[in-house]
């Protein structure tokens, strides 16, 4: 298994790129299976998630080519098969996007529950309660949700929660009701409002996509379209927090400050300059950083993807910090690792109270999920001497070649095999 080697205490300088948005690209993925036609997708980011679902649409019968430049294209003209199996979706839970637009272009849909994963139960109830307002007959029979509908119907559907990849299934399915489906308590991530745009740009009809009501009117089918995946505002963050507590000055571009309001301002907080222009962000720290405080919650809020990051940040900054985690409920595995470097965290309940320390130690660590993998990283690059990171397949999940872009910031960091 590959492993991560960093020598830690070298402030991050320079430019990087930032890819294509993971969360991003792979509901995009799903949405091909709506149309006979080839939907043709730009930006897409190179990871193993984004192989994953590859695969998984492949077996199905969606033929798969890349162009010269790198452009993906999805034809899903010839479905064999609206299956998906436990193999593939165990690996990745947003396998369960499949749903949705299989139940609306096929009639049918056998996909495997996701089950538990690392940072807490995340059921798919809501995706299933959403689809049978919609008029699908559901079951759920030797860990698979099989689904069934002549044609879906427009619903009133109001979601107990906001969750993201719910309000992206039912969307999706939504295209192809038959009347006007209303989602209310939706979920406002950009990822959401680039799903809607790809969408709209196939000839779907949707509006509100980015407020807590989504208006989606059936049409009875979805041409093909081009699309660029939006940028990745995790990959953004994760890079700035990593400038901010390495004391460096970088410059992130392909990306834009306007996806991670939140973010921004929690990096200001903490004492970061960041200047951003239409398509750049920069930002230079001087000093180690001050302590911010973060409670997670939906987006426009501080998103969950980065409280691992900041606990990283937290940990070497000066003052204490209590950082809240209100979407899932064990997402503070990354802790223990970080007590391993020499961090002083406490945690009670769904709280983490971080008292800064002025050094962390480099030693091994073990990664136990993607954002987790990020803070150790950061973590390691901020320590004194040698951190290895154990278990970076979680990284290669999220982050495409995260050490060559770090090398390039300066960073000494290497993979071994
Ligand atoms: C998406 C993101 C993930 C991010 C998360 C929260 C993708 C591919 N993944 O995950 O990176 O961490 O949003 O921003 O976009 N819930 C239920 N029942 C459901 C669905 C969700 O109880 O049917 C709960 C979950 O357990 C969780 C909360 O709702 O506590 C929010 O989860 P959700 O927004 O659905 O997360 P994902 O869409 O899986």
């Amino acid at each position: 298994m590959d492993k991560l080697l960093i020598q830690g205490g070298v402030p991050l300088k320079g430019e990087v790129r930032i890819s294509g948005a993971k969360n991003a690209a792979l509901p995009i993925m799903c949405a091909a299976l709506l149309s006979r036609s080839p939907l043709r997708l730009t930006n897409v980011p190179h990871l193993r998630d984004v192989t994953t679902l590859l695969n998984l649409l492949g077996g199905m019968g969606v033929a798969v080519s890349l162009d010269e430049k790198l452009g993906l294209e999805l034809d899903a003209g010839r479905l064999r098969s609206p299956f998906a199996p436990y193999e593939m979706v165990k690996t990745m839970r947003a396998s369960i996007l499949v749903l949705g637009p299989l139940l609306a272009r096929c009639g049918e849909a056998r996909v495997s529950l996701p089950g538990g994963c690392a940072i807490g139960q995340r059921p798919v109830d809501l995706h299933i309660k959403g689809l049978q307002a919609m008029g699908a007959d559901i079951r759920v029979e030797h860990g698979y949700i099989i689904a069934r509908a002549q044609r879906l119907k427009g619903a009133r559907i109001f979601s107990d929660l906001v969750t993201v990849t719910g309000t992206e299934n039912l969307m999706m399915a939504a295209c192809l009701a038959d009347g006007v489906t209303f989602i209310e308590n939706a979920a406002r991530e950009p990822e959401v409002v680039d799903l809607a745009n790809c969408l709209k740009a196939m000839g779907a009809n949707i509006e509100g996509a980015g407020s807590d009501v989504i208006t989606i009117k059936g049409v009875s089918a979805l041409a093909g379209a081009e699309h660029r995946i939006m940028p990745d505002r995790i990959e953004t963050g994760t890079f700035l927090v990593a400038a901010a507590a390495s004391g460096g000055s970088v410059r992130l571009r392909n990306t834009s400050a306007r996806i991670l309001e939140a973010v921004v301002d929690k990096l200001r907080e903490a004492g970061a300059k960041i200047t951003a222009e239409d398509d750049t962000i920069a930002l230079h720290m001087e000093g180690p950083p001050t302590s911010v405080n973060v409670r997670t919650a939906p987006y426009p809020a501080f998103p969950t993807d980065m409280q691992a990051q900041f606990m990283a940040l937290d940990c070497i900054a000066r003052g204490t910090a209590v950082l809240t985690e209100t979407i899932f409920e064990n997402r503070f595995m990354h802790a223990l690792e970080l007590q391993r470097l020499g961090a002083d965290i406490e945690i009670s309940g769904n709280a983490a109270v971080v008292k800064g320390v002025a050094q962390l130690d480099g030693a091994t660590v073990m990664a136990t999920d993607l954002r987790a993998s990020a803070s150790l990283v950061i973590a390691g690059l901020v320590a004194r001497g040698e951190t290895v990171v154990e278990r970076i397949y979680h990284l290669d999940r999220g982050y495409e070649c995260i050490e060559e872009k770090l090398s390039q910031l300066g960073a000494r960091i290497k993979r071994v095999h």
